[in-house]
C-alpha cells in the first residue's frame, strides 16, 4: 500500500496514519477555567520533549471550536498531566465526551480533586502518576479538512508518584500500573510485558538512558 495522506484518498477502509506511530501514551489532562470550573480530557497525542529541565507536550485538534483543555491552558498557563490506566479506561472514556465549559468532568467522571503543590489545577487522585505542567508556548499549525491544530508545549513542574507504585529502588512499576496506550482506531493496549537492553558497547557521555540524569551530571546506578 502506498498513498499520499494529504489527499485523504487512503486505499482502506479506514485511515490507516493513527496506527502507525503507536502505542501512544494517554495524557489524562486536568485544567481549571478562569471561573474556576475544572476541566478533564484525554489525550495520546503527547510526548516527553526534553527531560532536563523536563518539557512535554500536548497536541490539541480543533475540529470545530478551541477545545476547553487549549483554551485553559492558554488562559491560567497550567495543567496537570495525569497518567491514564487501564484499570481507568471507563473514566478516561467519559471525561473525552464534549461537555460545556461550565461542566466540572471531575464530578461527572467520579474523579477526585486533589491540591497541586505549586498550580491551580487540580490532580486526578484516581491517577497513580500527575505532573504539574506550566505553559511555554504553543505552535500553531493550520489543518487540512479539520481546522487548526496547537501543539501545546510546557514545562514540569512538580511530579507526583503514589509511593505504591514505587519498587525498592525507586524504579517507577509500570506492570503495576498498566498505563493505558492508544494504537489508533477504536484500539487501545496497556502496558503488560517489559524487557531490559543496554546499550552494547557502554557509551560514554551524557546519553540520558539510564534515566540517571540530575543537574547535568549522569550518574550510575540510580538515585
Ligand atoms: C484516548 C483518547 C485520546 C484522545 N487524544 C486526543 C488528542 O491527542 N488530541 C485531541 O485534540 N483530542 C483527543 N481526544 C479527544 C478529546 O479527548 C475530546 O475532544 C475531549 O472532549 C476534549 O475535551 P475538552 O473540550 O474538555 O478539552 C482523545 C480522546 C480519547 C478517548
Amino acid at each position: 500500500m502506498i498513498f499520499d495522506p494529504v489527499s485523504n484518498a487512503f486505499p482502506a477502509e479506514l485511515n490507516p496514519f493513527k496506527s502507525i506511530s503507536i502505542p501512544r501514551p494517554i495524557g489524562w489532562i486536568s485544567t481549571v477555567n478562569r471561573e474556576g470550573v475544572h476541566n478533564v480530557a484525554p489525550f495520546s497525542q503527547v510526548m516527553n520533549l526534553t527531560f532536563d529541565p523536563p518539557y512535554i507536550a500536548v497536541g490539541i485538534n480543533e475540529p470545530i471550536k478551541r477545545k476547553d483543555t487549549c483554551v485553559n491552558i492558554e488562559e491560567t498557563g497550567e495543567f496537570v498531566y495525569n497518567v491514564a490506566t487501564y484499570d481507568l479506561r471507563k473514566q478516561v472514556d467519559i471525561t473525552s465526551l464534549d461537555y460545556a465549559p461550565d461542566e466540572d468532568e471531575f464530578e461527572i467522571a467520579g474523579l477526585t480533586k486533589v491540591p497541586a503543590v505549586k498550580i491551580k489545577p487540580c490532580l486526578i487522585g484516581e491517577s497513580p502518576i500527575s505532573m504539574e505542567c506550566v505553559y511555554h508556548s504553543t505552535v500553531r499549525i493550520p489543518g487540512n479538512t479539520y481546522g487548526t491544530f496547537d501543539l501545546i508545549i510546557a514545562r514540569v513542574v512538580m511530579i507526583h508518584i503514589k509511593d505504591e507504585f514505587l519498587m525498592d529502588n525507586g524504579k517507577i512499576d509500570v506492570l503495576k500500573i498498566r498505563p493505558l496506550c492508544r494504537l489508533g482506531y477504536h484500539d487501545y493496549s496497556s502496558i503488560e510485558s517489559i524487557f531490559e537492553m543496554k546499550q552494547t558497547p557502554k557509551t560514554k557521555g551524557f546519553d540520558g538512558l539510564s534515566g540517571t540524569v540530575l543537574n547535568g551530571q549522569e550518574r550510575e546506578g540510580g538515585f
